[in-house]
């Protein structure tokens, strides 16, 4: 066994997670570390008043972890880092991100600019980057692809959990690690990334919708770490405050919160042909006068949420009536069996004591 580098004595490590899997890594790198003697503490941004955060301990490691979205760290953890007070702690980085299985292979999610943004906001805080981890746990946007089955969610928790606790020892010897910086196609994302910072999130918060299934029970509404559902008209409605972290979906009992393909796929076609063009007809003169891409491509998409924003309500509002609803339920693609299972990271007693 390798000397343990006696100057890390503390861990202090600010997680944010929608499904549990940034939870379960800030979990495993806590076991190994108290085993070691290392006073570990977790603390859950989501329950952190982010406009008054404490200063972090001057003595302890500081490690952050979050899931990547849209080839960045989520807003939430985003303005965290962004606010964290100056310091000159050694930092860790880490994300968890869309890990797929191929035979026995896991393979990795993208990172995008998660580390660069986030490195570049620690450093000019005074901060030590230490090491850029990502690990590769089960993705959890069923939104974009069917949910992963029982066995490759286990697999891939199990291999990547090893990954995990090599890399805890690896630092807790004093080691840095910055392979992650080998993935150089991630630079290339940032222009993706910005838009989906920019634009991209609000569009898909204004994708879930719950079902005539829900009994109004309360707990997506409870349970969303962002505070972005509310109740409109006695049902849950989702603001644009919303993140996309999967966790209402995920942890729903009914089943009843659905991406709504269908509709979302309709106000895009309709805001293509019609609407933006009644726009530019009615009050875009000025805009056509001008003719500025720039401002354009800034009004556009502006225009475009706007809009979204009140198609969503529509909707929302015609969902009371049975017909409408069902409508819409059998255009989403995550009521169907073969792509909605629901994902919620496993706990350690599902990872190690079921056989497959
Ligand atoms: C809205 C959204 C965007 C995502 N974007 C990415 C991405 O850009 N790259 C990636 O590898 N995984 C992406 N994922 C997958 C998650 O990062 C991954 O499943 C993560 O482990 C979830 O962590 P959590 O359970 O702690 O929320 C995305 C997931 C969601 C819901």
């Amino acid at each position: 066994m390798k000397a343990i580098d006696r100057n890390i004595e503390k861990i202090s490590i600010y997680y944010f997670t929608g499904t549990g899997n940034s939870k379960n890594v800030a979990s495993w790198i806590s076991g190994i570390a108290s085993k070691d003697g290392v006073d570990c503490r977790l603390f859950n941004i989501a329950t952190i008043d982010r406009l008054n955060i404490s200063n972090p301990d001057p003595d302890a490691l500081i490690i952050f972890i979050s899931p990547v979205h849209g080839f960045n760290y989520p807003p939430v953890m985003l303005h965290f880092i962004a606010r964290f007070p100056k310091g000159r702690n050694r930092v860790v980085l880490m994300n968890t991100r869309a890990g797929m299985l191929i035979g026995k292979f896991v393979t990795p999610g993208v990172s995008g600019i998660t580390f660069y943004l986030s490195s570049l906001f620690l450093k000019l805080k005074g901060y030590g980057i230490r090491a850029l981890f990502p690990v590769n746990l089960p993705s959890n946007w069923i939104s974009v692809h069917p949910g992963l089955n029982a066995r490759t969610v286990r697999y891939i928790h199990k291999t990547e959990r090893d990954r995990v606790y090599k890399f805890t020892r690896g630092i807790l010897e004093g080691k840095s690690d910055f392979k992650a910086l080998l993935e150089l196609y991630d630079i290339l994302l940032l222009p993706i990334a910005v838009l989906y910072y920019l634009v991209g999130r609000f569009m898909i918060a204004k994708t879930y919708y719950a079902s005539s299934d829900c009994n109004k029970c309360g707990l997506c509404i409870k349970e969303c770490p962002v505070k972005a559902i509310i109740k409109v008209d006695n049902r849950p409605f989702w603001t644009f405050r919303c993140e996309s972290c999967m966790r209402c979906m995920g942890s729903c009992p009914k089943k009843a919160i659905e991406t709504g393909h269908g509709f979302t796929i309709g106000f895009c076609v309709i805001f293509s042909m019609f609407l933006i063009g009644l726009f530019y007809k009615y009050f875009g003169l000025y805009i056509y006068k001008i003719e500025n891409e720039t401002v354009k491509s800034i009004v556009e998409p502006l225009i475009f949420l706007i809009l979204l924003g009140g198609w969503y309500r529509i909707v929302h509002y015609f969902n009371k009536y049975r017909l409408f609803d069902r409508m819409v339920v059998y255009t989403s693609l995550t009521k169907y069996k073969f792509w909605g299972r629901r994902y919620k990271a496993l706990t350690p007693e599902n990872i190690d004591n079921i056989d497959d």
